[in-house]
């Protein structure tokens, strides 16, 4: 029997598709809308071959609020999650507005769509970016909310704003905001994993196309910040966790469990790895031989950052099951499955 039906934007996305395939494997109606302006459509058939269900599928942009508007007349849906956003932090910094308007015009056309057709159930895909630097370790969600410091990050910081505004009037309006750490891996079939179009920004997808020979060299930014080896500190999620995390998230909705209209949950493992460290571990499980050279610290990255994920492990019953190591083999293996049966060719 269905358990509802969930509208996932940005669905066929890293964070996004993974969702998916949790939400049909427990029994979920998924609708996708989506524009593919950093996503491919391939991921759609790597859904439909790990679950044997190809989702509902619309591309259409969310800053257009009448075209959604009509599609969804079709359908009748129980809950949102809400994933459809640029993420580039470097690039928001050269294109604020592009920032602004995707981020910030999508969550507002998508809470309008909430509030039209009545879905009371909401899940925003926030990041731990707004913390900042934080003074202390690891992060609670009492942790002060700084200016993040990029535009991106404040649009995710801007959107936390604009939820818990728009539940102060609209009482039946619930919503959880997820604030992700550094979601890593891929599904464990290798049938999908994370997609950057171009030259990756992020360390894991760097790392295996420079593994694959498609970068000749990942730079390590900065090896002079103030931890054990001088290079910065993160707290990396396996991807199959964090998509478990919005299943318990949605159930915690659909239940009303609930005590406040709008709350926000860590979701991080709530342990912190080293860049360096990362390379070694992926060195480790896979064999391969990384050709990495420090280079300059990144402008705008932060020394370290790690969650205290205890709310989400006592008031959702989450937490991560899977290891660093564990997310870098299924990262790997993604890699050359995408490479050799997909691409079959560089970028
Ligand atoms: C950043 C954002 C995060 C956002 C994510 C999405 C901040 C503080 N964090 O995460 O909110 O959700 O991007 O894109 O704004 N690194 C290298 N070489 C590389 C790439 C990365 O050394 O080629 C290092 C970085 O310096 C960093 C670590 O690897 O120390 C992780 O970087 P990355 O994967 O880009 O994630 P964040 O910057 O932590």
């Amino acid at each position: 029997m269905t358990k509802g039906t969930v509208l996932v934007t940005g669905g066929v996305g890293y964070i996004g598709s993974h969702t998916t395939v949790e939400l049909i494997q427990q029994n979920y109606e998924v609708i996708i809308v989506d524009n593919l302006s950093t996503s491919q459509k391939e991921i759609l058939e790597g859904i439909k071959k790990i679950t044997g269900k190809k989702p509902v599928f619309y591309k259409v942009d969310l800053k257009n609020y009448n075209e959604v508007k009509n599609l969804l007349k079709k359908h009748k849906i129980d809950s949102i999650i809400h994933f459809a956003a640029y993420k580039a932090v470097g690039e928001s910094v050269e294109k604020p507005l592009k920032y602004y308007e995707n981020n910030i015009l999508s969550l507002i056309n998508t809470l309008k769509i909430a509030e039209e057709y009545k879905i009371n159930n909401f899940i925003f895909s926030s990041s731990c970016t707004v913390y900042g630097q934080p003074k202390k370790l690891p992060v609670t969600e009492k942790t002060p909310v700084i200016k993040p410091n990029s535009p991106y990050g404040n649009t995710k910081k801007i959107a936390e704003e604009i939820l818990q505004d728009t539940t102060e009037p609209n009482k039946n309006l619930n919503v959880v905001s997820l604030r992700y750490f550094n979601p890593i891996g891929a599904h464990p079939s290798h049938l999908i994993g994370e997609l950057p179009i171009g030259v990756p920004n992020n360390l894991v997808p760097f790392i295996t196309q420079t593994a694959y020979g498609i970068r000749p060299q990942l730079k390590v930014f900065g090896n002079d910040y103030s931890t054990p080896d001088g290079t910065p500190i993160r707290d990396y999620i396996d991807i199959i966790d964090l998509a478990e995390a919005h299943i318990k998230a949605l159930e915690y909705l659909t239940t009303s469990k609930n005590k406040k209209n709008f709350e926000v949950f860590n979701i991080g493992a709530g342990k912190g790895y080293s860049v360096l460290e990362i390379i070694k571990t992926f060195e480790q499980v896979t064999g391969q031989k990384l050709n990495y050279t420090f280079a300059p610290r990144r402008p705008g990255d932060i020394e370290q950052i790690w969650a205290d994920a205890t709310k989400a492990n006592t008031v959702l019953k989450w937490k991560t099951k899977r290891t660093p190591a564990h997310s870098l083999k299924t990262a790997w293996e993604w890699e050359k499955h995408y490479r050799t049966q997909i691409v079959k060719k560089s970028i």
